[in-house]
């Protein structure tokens, strides 16, 4: 993923356009600027408390960050697929990750760390959440979804929603390559393939356990070399 400095829609898609559709794509550019803020804003925080960690507790909990701007394109296919009418009062209502960020982190307890370090400032709040680590999906996905609600200064204050994807470089290399095998697969996976990729999330999480107890073994001084 990202971030175009630049409105994401199909020129060819506008000539084509309904004068309905045209009017909402009007009314959705004067909005995009604030999610592109919000994304920028959001960003810069993250790394601003990676920062910190480094210089507090000689760690550094993110591994990188991936930002960027749904396409309108892409919101209206999430409307369409929600059985929600296509306007502005809907995309603002319904569609929370217009501006999508994602942190990849080295230890599962960094994850934990970052959300609540970004939890306790005061312009932000969380409007939702849904820990698939803790409970992961049916196909192994695991990974940390959350819906911050973001104040945003400009001439007036509005509140942005932005959503945050936290996961393990673990997580993020099965998430990548099972959507990748998804997309090659047309969709269908067969059953011993759901099965493989399962047991392969499980595998890749006992790693990020293993690794998440040699760290703390590493930096607390603990000896345990057999
Ligand atoms: P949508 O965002 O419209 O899909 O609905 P939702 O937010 O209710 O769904 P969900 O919480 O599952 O989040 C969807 C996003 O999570 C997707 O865009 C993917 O990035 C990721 N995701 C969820 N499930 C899977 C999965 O099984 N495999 C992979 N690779 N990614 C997944
Ligand atoms: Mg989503």
């Amino acid at each position: 993923m990202a971030t175009s400095g630049k409105l994401l829609i199909n020129m060819e898609a506008i000539k084509n356009a309904s004068v309905e559709d045209k009017l909402l794509l009007q009314e959705y550019m004067k909005i995009e600027k604030y999610y592109r803020y919000a994304l920028k804003e959001m960003t810069a925080r993250l790394e601003n408390l990676d920062d910190y960690c480094d210089y507090a507790f000689a760690h550094n909990p993110i591994h990188h960050i991936e930002a960027r701007i749904k396409t309108l394109d892409n919101i209206l296919e999430k409307i369409h697929r929600r059985g929600h009418p296509p306007t502005m009062e809907t995309i603002k209502n319904n569609i929370y990750d217009i501006a999508g960020i994602r942190v990849i982190c080295n230890y599962i307890n960094d994850i934990y760390q970052m959300i609540g370090l970004l939890s306790k400032q005061k312009d932000i709040k969380v409007r939702l959440t849904k820990d698939y680590i803790l409970k992961p999906k049916d196909t192994g996905y695991r990974s940390v979804h959350i819906v911050f609600d973001m104040e945003i200064y400009m001439k007036e204050t509005v509140i942005i929603p932005v959503e945050i994807q936290f996961r393990t470089i673990a997580m993020d290399m099965w998430a990548s390559l099972e959507h990748e095998l998804r997309y090659k697969s047309n969709n269908e996976f067969s059953e011993s393939d759901k099965a493989n990729l399962k047991k392969y999330s499980d595998d890749l999480y006992n790693v990020d356990l293993c690794m998440q107890k040699m760290y703390i073994q590493k930096t607390t001084g603990d000896k345990d070399d057999d």
